[in-house]
């Protein structure tokens, strides 16, 4: 009976994790390079292709080492090799990107990613770096990066990259999901469509109306 009850006990642990842990799901083949799916019907994930058709160009994404540009508002700019480039990722439960910034200032902007935990490698110059946990400590934990140096970022919580150097900065950054997904904060705020409002955003923020009119009316610049 003792041992029936622990077994039960293991299961439902065993259930709850799989259920609290999202991931990726695992692929029941060696691979399932993605399709385009057809008009009107949804899978989550892609259509595989067949794999007598897979070749070597389903897994190959050229042209991470070429810097980016970014002179924009933010002044960063985030090249994905994620499903989207890269078919031969769909059930993989992995991507990349390459992120360029701007001499002192460039801002890769507040940000959560849905579905995935980051671990980025910095390669040139330094960033400040940091992500916030939580309610309720809302703790802010940060670490100034030089070249060489790994910082990791868990899933879904916001967190920011910010080069603080005279020069250009690239990082590299892989995550744990083949469509990672992107939410800046600010975007998703203050640049959502249609808008959010005010009212909502006024209170929410402990703003004045017109300081949420102002940041609404403002462009809300994807470096994505
Ligand atoms: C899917 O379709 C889009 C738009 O037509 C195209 O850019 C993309 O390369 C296609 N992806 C695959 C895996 O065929
Ligand atoms: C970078 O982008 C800016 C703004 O679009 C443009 O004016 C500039 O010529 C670009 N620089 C390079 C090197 O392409």
């Amino acid at each position: 009976m003792e041992g029936l009850k622990f077994v039960l006990v293991f299961v439902l642990l065993a259930l709850a994790s799989s259920l609290t842990f999202a991931s990726d799901p695992s692929p029941l083949q060696d691979f399932c390079v993605a399709i385009n799916e057809t008009d009107g019907v949804f899978v989550n994930g892609k259509f595989c292709k067949d794999p007598k058709l897979v070749s070597e160009k389903d897994f190959f994404f050229p042209g991470l080492n070429i810097p980016r540009n970014t002179s924009n508002p933010v002044g960063s700019t985030v090249t994905p090799a994620n499903v989207a480039q890269i078919p031969g990722l769909n059930t993989l439960g992995i991507s990349l990107v390459r992120i360029d910034y701007a001499p002192y200032g460039g801002l890769n902007p507040p940000h959560t990613h849905p579905r995935a935990t980051e671990v980025l490698l910095v390669m040139e110059g330094t960033l400040y770096v940091g992500f916030v946990t939580s309610n309720p400590e809302n703790r802010l934990i940060t670490k100034v990066l030089n070249p060489g140096d790994v910082f990791v970022f868990p899933v879904g919580l916001i967190h920011f990259q910010f080069n603080v150097g005279e020069a250009n900065a690239v990082a590299f950054a892989g995550l744990s999901s083949q469509n990672p997904g992107v939410i800046i904060i600010g975007n998703a705020v203050f640049g959502s469509e249609p808008p959010i409002n005010p009212d909502v955003l006024t209170k929410a923020f402990q703003l004045d109306k017109s300081v949420v009119n102002f940041l609404q009316k403002q462009f809300w610049w994807d470096n994505n």
